[in-house]
């Protein structure tokens, strides 16, 4: 098959994580047949110093025409005055927005070789396999924002449509794995957390093979550390997600190594790794690359349909964790040229 794909490296370690993936890319593409196209263009920090945009109309153009897009990460010191009016992050949402991909799933598994580095303790980390379901297009990130001197609103707001249609892509992801989903709200004083938990519970109908549950948010993370393994989906929204998201990340041992992809309604999917810039090792040739890597085999499996090919790029990830070299940010002292040479090295074991 022949796919473009839009690269977006960023800022920070974005260049240099995203130069890694696209390599495994395109080593999966010489050993499989397929053709990537690649195409690079700018968003965030790096756009603002070129053209004044973080999201500039030609990335978007380009993003849109695409059949999927690898995003690295933004931002950075250099564009992080709070007053500025335009800052790098600006970009990362209206590009989500743009290509309406309004479900940000982010896997989370625990490699064995990593459970040490995991701030609990190994047992509790056993067979832990969660796939979060984040919506991503609507709440109080994108409400209307007010401002005075002493007083600030952000508004949250959710319709039926947007809640149903994530519930619906949870559910048939959950149909796929452990058939257990659950929905995470604080329906006991939001009103737009009482419209989440009935829509969820009437979609729910759809999917009598999947059993639901609803948890309220402030004991969902604490349940998160004390029995993660417990979990399949967990389905929940933008704010919500934003915070439960990272303390999930943290179980994993490192930011590093975590993939998400960003799903619409027949569009165009966005693939990132959950890390940031990492300013404080930017330009080293130190930064993981294995979260963008895996964000690459996530671009084959939902954009492209190459189920195969995806889990050929997992295997490999998993066997460079388990035999090594591992970077810095896992207690190793491998580069990021180091890893991507070995995770490439690894298809073929694996194949
Ligand atoms: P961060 O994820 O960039 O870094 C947090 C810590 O994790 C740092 O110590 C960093 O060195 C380490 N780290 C992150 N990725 C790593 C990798 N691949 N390999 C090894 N170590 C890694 O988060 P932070 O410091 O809060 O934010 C830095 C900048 O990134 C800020 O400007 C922030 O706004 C931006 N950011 C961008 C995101 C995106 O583009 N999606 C997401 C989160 C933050
Ligand atoms: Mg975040």
């Amino acid at each position: 098959m022949k796919a473009r794909i839009v690269t977006l490296p960023g800022d920070g370690v974005g260049p240099e994580v995203l130069d890694a993936a696209v390599a495994v890319l395109e080593a999966v593409a010489e050993r499989s047949g397929h053709s990537f196209e690649f195409e690079s263009h700018l968003i965030g920090g790096c756009a603002i110093d070129a053209t004044g945009e973080p999201l500039p109309a030609a990335t978007l153009e380009a993003c849109k025409k695409a059949d999927a897009v690898l995003l690295g990460a933004v931002g950075g010191p250099k564009w992080s005055d709070p007053q500025a009016k335009v800052r790098p992050e600006q970009g990362l949402l209206a590009i989500r927005a743009a290509l309406g991909v309004y479900a940000n799933l982010r896997p989370l598994q625990v490699h064995p070789a990593l459970a040490s580095l995991s701030p609990l303790k190994n047992e509790k980390l056993k067979h832990v396999d969660v796939l979060f379901v984040r919506e991503l297009t609507g709440g109080a990130y994108f409400g209307a924002k007010t401002r005075t001197t002493d007083t600030a609103t952000d508004e949250c707001k959710y319709t039926v449509a947007e809640v149903e249609r994530v519930t619906r892509r949870a559910f048939a992801l959950a149909r796929e794995r452990r058939q257990h989903v659950t929905s995470v709200d604080k329906a006991n004083v939001l009103e737009t957390s009482r419209l989440w938990r009935s829509t969820v519970t009437r979609i729910a109908t759809e999917y009598p093979d999947v059993k639901l549950e609803h948890q309220l948010v402030d004991s969902m993370a604490m349940l998160l550390l004390t029995q993660p393994a417990r979990y399949d989906v967990i389905v929940t929204e933008n704010l919500f997600g934003d915070i439960l998201t990272d303390e999930a990340a943290a179980l994993a041992g490192s930011l590093g190594l975590l993939p998400s992809a960003s799903l619409g309604e027949g569009t165009v999917g966005l693939y990132e790794p959950i890390h940031g810039s990492a300013p404080d090792i930017a330009g080293q040739g130190v930064a993981n690359p294995l979260g963008a890597i895996l964000s690459a085999a996530m671009l084959l499996r939902h954009s492209l349909d190459l189920d195969v090919e995806a889990t050929t790029i997992e295997a490999a990830v998993s066997h460079v964790l388990s035999n090594g070299p591992h970077s810095r940010d896992i207690g190793g002292k491998a580069g990021t040229a180091a890893i991507r040479d070995a995770v490439i090295a690894a298809l073929d074991d694996v194949a």
